[in-house]
């Protein structure tokens, strides 16, 4: 079904289609949605994640809620009130991907310009689609300012910021490929990603399949590697980066990060543009999703934990902004004093 060009997110026949994250490695599943209450679910349930691959999701969620408004037939303006308690609905999918607000405000602009509702969901179906063409335009973009920073030696990333986390191509996944497709000579390491395993089960998929070498470690063995001197750069994705540069990415991205800096590793961060909340000031304004507990107490279906363990989950961290060397955007390179240089970049 797939080639080397991972495609996660697809269009056709009035669906959605995602391929379904939580199968992978073991089934490459493409799932059908036909409703916004279904794409929901399918984000909730991490169907779908990495925050790019949620914004573009997200602005297909609100092109589907604007094809069945407009089955109803009661008039434009109950369709732009409808449209908007729905989008709050996709907006509280999942609170840390600052993508999902981008996609959802974006449509509602749309939606808005728009005469009656046929047109709106005609318009809002072309817009799902601009933004999953220009998500793909915009890693590569990341790609090629991000390729001669990681130029050599081991690279560690964290999660998955590839193909799968995007409509295509990838982030910091995505900066790894575009050196890796420069001739140079690299080796990733990644983590295992505790507890949803997005390192071990769909980073090690796609390194595989792009036949980058890679080795895979278990999260607390970063400290070492960066100590013995193994590691060369480190390299992730963001969630949401404030508008003084902390940033909100997978948990257990600020350990890599004070780990980076006390061995005097670069610390890079790649993202879009849209990642950037300059509505929020600090990292301390920033929601932290917690996830169910299970994700932690089991494997699949097989409980690991003692009975009665009581458990935290929080799915994603706040890196203080003095602990990135640079961000890697499609507009450029982006390095401190952030509360300058990011306002003037964007
Ligand atoms: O919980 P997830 O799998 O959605 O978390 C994903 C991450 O933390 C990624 O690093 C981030 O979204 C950037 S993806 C290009």
């Amino acid at each position: 079904m797939l080639n080397k060009e991972i495609r996660p997110i697809q269009w056709s026949d009035n669906s959605l289609y995602l391929l379904d994250q939580t199968l992978l490695p073991h089934s490459e599943t493409m799932i059908q949605l036909k409703t916004w209450p279904e794409t929901v679910d399918a984000i909730k349930d991490m169907r779908v994640r990495g925050a790019p691959a949620l914004g573009v999701t997200a602005g297909y969620a609100m092109a589907l809620a604007a094809m069945e408004l407009n089955q109803c037939k009661e008039g434009f303006q109950q369709f732009i009130s409808k449209l908007t308690e729905i989008s709050a609905k996709i907006h509280a999918a999942r609170p840390t991907a600052v993508n999902i607000r981008w996609a959802i405000t974006r449509q509602l602009q749309v939606a808005n310009k728009c005469k009656d509702e046929l047109e709106a969901s005609n318009e809002l179906l072309k817009e799902a689609q601009k933004m999953e063409r220009e998500d793909v335009e915009i890693n590569r973009c990341i790609g090629e300012h991000g390729r001669n920073l990681i130029s050599y030696g081991n690279i560690l990333t964290h999660c998955n910021t590839g193909a799968l986390a995007t409509a295509g191509y990838g982030t910091a996944l995505g900066v790894v490929r575009a050196s890796w497709e420069n001739g140079n000579k690299i080796h990733v390491f990644h983590t295992e990603t505790r507890p949803f395993l997005q390192g071990a089960r769909l980073t090690a998929w796609e390194l595989a399949r792009l036949g980058i070498p890679s080795t895979m470690i278990v999260d607390g063995a970063a400290g070492l590697f960066m100590n013995e001197k193994t590691i060369q750069h480190v390299i992730v994705g963001a969630d949401r980066i404030a508008a003084n540069g902390d940033t909100a990415n997978k948990i257990g991205t600020y350990s890599l990060a004070v780990l980076a800096n006390e061995n005097s590793i670069p610390f890079y961060v790649a993202a879009p543009i849209s990642t950037i909340d300059l509505t929020i000031a600090t990292g301390g304004g920033i929601p932290i999703e917690e996830r169910p507990a299970d994700e932690v107490t089991h494997l699949g279906e097989i409980r690991t934990a003692a009975p009665d363990t009581k458990v935290r989950n929080p799915s994603f961290d706040i890196t203080p902004a003095r602990y990135i060397t640079a961000f890697i955007t499609e507009n450029g390179v982006i390095r401190q004093p952030f509360e300058t240089t990011i306002p003037a970049t964007i």
